[in-house]
């Protein structure tokens, strides 16, 4: 099925989705990009543009893959546009239910051989597949982010999904010079199992005040080699997302040490949602110290 594929759709035009969609013209396919929301398709074929761009300066990526890939990029509202894509990665927001629909409408619009795969951080992907009449060709594809930076992919089997869906979605996961690893369908899968308890703990340390949010990060980042602590890497996923990801977990699992962090959800209540709207544990916007508000709200 796989060196069949030649057009991809990806419905969701958001830090995953146009990275995702990055990956597929820079590789050659045909992408077609779906978001509700029109601003952030065109915010999503700058960053790509941009992107592509330094991939290019860096000698990365040819000159002619550099011109040739944004051409290779169509953005549309219109999700019936999908209907010769041999796969679909979905990337929109983190809800079941949300999810779920969009399932069902994309098992009724694509083609009958077409693959439904799902960047989801932590739902079942055997649910998903449930809302599809083709449960053996869903599959999860998750992406790290940022997508084209990124090596890993965790590529996670619903109950039903094929053996030829999954050779499938690792090949084309290769093809993007990806590193496959490969998770049951529980909650969370390998990387946020272990990685989201760990954010909402440097939470809880803030929350009690234990250290101050430099503190933490710092203390993380230099005493256990990471590359940025986990409050800036909260920022940098989304603190909706990641709170969304303990909700899952805490569920999914039903185990008390799940439950997400009070101050987590105040955050995101108060709409500091990271590095995305300017301000979520830290603040990204370019305002002047003074009149910054408090932190620790
Ligand atoms: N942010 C991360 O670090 C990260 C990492 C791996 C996986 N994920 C997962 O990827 C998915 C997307 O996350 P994100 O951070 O890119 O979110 P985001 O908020 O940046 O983007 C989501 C996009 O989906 C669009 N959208 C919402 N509902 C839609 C619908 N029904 N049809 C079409 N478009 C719709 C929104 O307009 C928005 O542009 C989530 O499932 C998330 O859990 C996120």
């Amino acid at each position: 099925m796989e060196e069949k594929m030649k057009v991809m759709g990806v419905v969701g035009s958001g830090q995953m989705g146009s990275g995702i969609a990055q990956l597929g013209v820079m590789d050659g396919l045909d992408v077609w990009l779906v978001d509700t929301d029109p601003d952030a398709l065109v915010r999503a074929t700058k960053s790509i543009s941009s992107s592509i761009q330094k991939f290019v300066s860096k000698g990365q990526l040819s000159q002619a893959m550099g011109t040739d890939a944004p051409r290779r990029l169509r953005c549309t509202s219109n999700l019936k546009d999908l209907h010769s894509a041999d796969i679909i990665v979905e990337a929109i927001v983190e809800s079941e239910d949300v999810k779920k629909k969009l399932f069902s409408e994309l098992d009724k619009i694509t083609k009958a051989s077409a693959i439904l795969a799902s960047n989801t951080s932590s739902i079942s992907i055997t649910r998903l597949a449930s809302a599809t009449s083709r449960p053996c060709q869903v599959i999860g594809m998750h992406f790290m982010n940022p997508p084209p930076l990124m090596k890993l992919v965790e590529v996670i089997r619903g109950a039903d999904t094929s053996d030829e869906t999954f050779r499938a979605t690792k090949a084309l996961a290769e093809r993007f010079g990806k590193t496959v690893v490969c998770s049951q369908d529980y909650a969370g899968f390998i990387v946020n199992r272990i990685l989201m308890p760990m954010i909402n703990e440097a939470f809880f340390t803030l929350y009690t005040g234990v250290a101050t949010k430099e503190d933490i990060d710092a203390g993380m980042k230099l005493g256990t080699n990471q590359p940025m602590g986990p409050l800036q890497l909260a920022d940098f996923i989304g603190l909706d997302v990641c709170l969304s990801i303990m909700k899952v977990l805490h569920t999914g699992l039903g185990d008390s040490k799940y439950a997400p962090c009070p101050l987590l959800v105040q955050y995101v209540d108060a709409g500091r949602l990271g590095k995305k709207r300017g301000i979520g544990v830290f603040d990204y916007r370019r305002v002047p110290e003074s009149v910054k508000p408090n932190a620790r709200l």
